[in-house]
């Protein structure tokens, strides 16, 4: 009944926005944050993921972004991406607002992915602002940690991702949030809607007249604001969605 509640209101979106977190990409297999088997459930993430320890010492990140980068680098997107990439080309999603970093929504061919925490397919120099691709400090993370910049010699390189304690991405948040006071439909995927401001897009298009739709494997703050919130696997629902949509 619910993934048919939802299908049914995609359905009939003409201007509908997705937020996607870490959990799209379980199914990719790139671990989450929050929930069973979380990153933060082994590690603190101030300590690991703060801008503030990163310029103390950028070694306590790029240790644990060693695991994390090469799972992320080799992740491949799953159904969920893709089905999401179907609802943008149908006309149903305007653009996916996502808080991952991993690029497997651009790999699925969503046209228009906002990233608020960034991209961590890139770093750049804290130095001299030099940029590699991170595929290229991955390969040599086992003789340099941290690795430093290769123009400049002496610079950390820090991954182009928005670290906690950073500011977001000026221009990501604001068009997200000037979609979600446009979006018709707010769809939530693989997300525990802890962390703002990513999770003011879901209150801003709720409080704009949107019917909000949760597709998550655990409850979150806001399923008693949605209109359907379907208790599953995104790489499960979003197919399951679309093929009824496509009847
Ligand atoms: N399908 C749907 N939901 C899933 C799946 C799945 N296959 N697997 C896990 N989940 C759910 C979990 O139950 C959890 O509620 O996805 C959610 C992921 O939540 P988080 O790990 O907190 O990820 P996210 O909401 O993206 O975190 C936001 O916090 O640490 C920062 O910058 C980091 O972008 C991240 C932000
Ligand atoms: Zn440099």
């Amino acid at each position: 009944m619910t993934v048919a509640h939802a299908a049914e209101l995609i359905r009939t979106a003409r201007s509908g926005l997705a937020l996607t977190g870490a959990g799209v990409s379980a199914e990719s297999g790139i671990p989450t944050f929050r929930g069973e088997g979380g990153l933060w459930t082994q590690y603190d993430p101030i300590k690991v993921a703060s801008i503030e320890y990163f310029l103390a010492d950028p070694s306590a990140y790029w240790k644990v972004s060693k695991d994390r980068g090469r799972v992320a680098l080799a992740a491949r997107p799953n159904g969920g991406h893709y089905a999401l990439a179907a609802l943008e080309t149908s006309g149903r999603l305007v653009a996916v607002v996502t808080q991952n970093t991993d690029g497997l929504h651009q790999d699925s061919s969503t046209r228009n992915v906002i990233e608020l925490h960034g991209s961590g397919r890139h770093v750049q120099c804290l130095d001299c602002g030099n940029r590699e691709a991170r595929s290229e400090v991955q390969a040599r993370l086992d003789v340099e940690m941290p690795p430093r910049c290769r123009l400049c010699g002496g610079g950390f390189l820090k991954p182009t991702v928005v670290l906690f304690g950073e500011p977001l991405p000026k221009a990501a948040i604001q068009q997200a949030l000037t979609l979600a006071r446009q979006a018709d439909v707010m769809l939530v995927v693989g997300s525990s809607l802890v962390v703002y401001p990513a999770a003011d897009i879901p209150a801003v298009a709720v409080r704009s007249g949107a019917q909000l739709i949760v597709i998550n494997a655990e409850p979150t703050p806001f399923d008693e604001l949605a209109a359907v919130v379907v208790r599953g696997k995104s790489g499960e629902v979003l197919p399951e969605i679309v093929a009824l949509i496509d009847g």
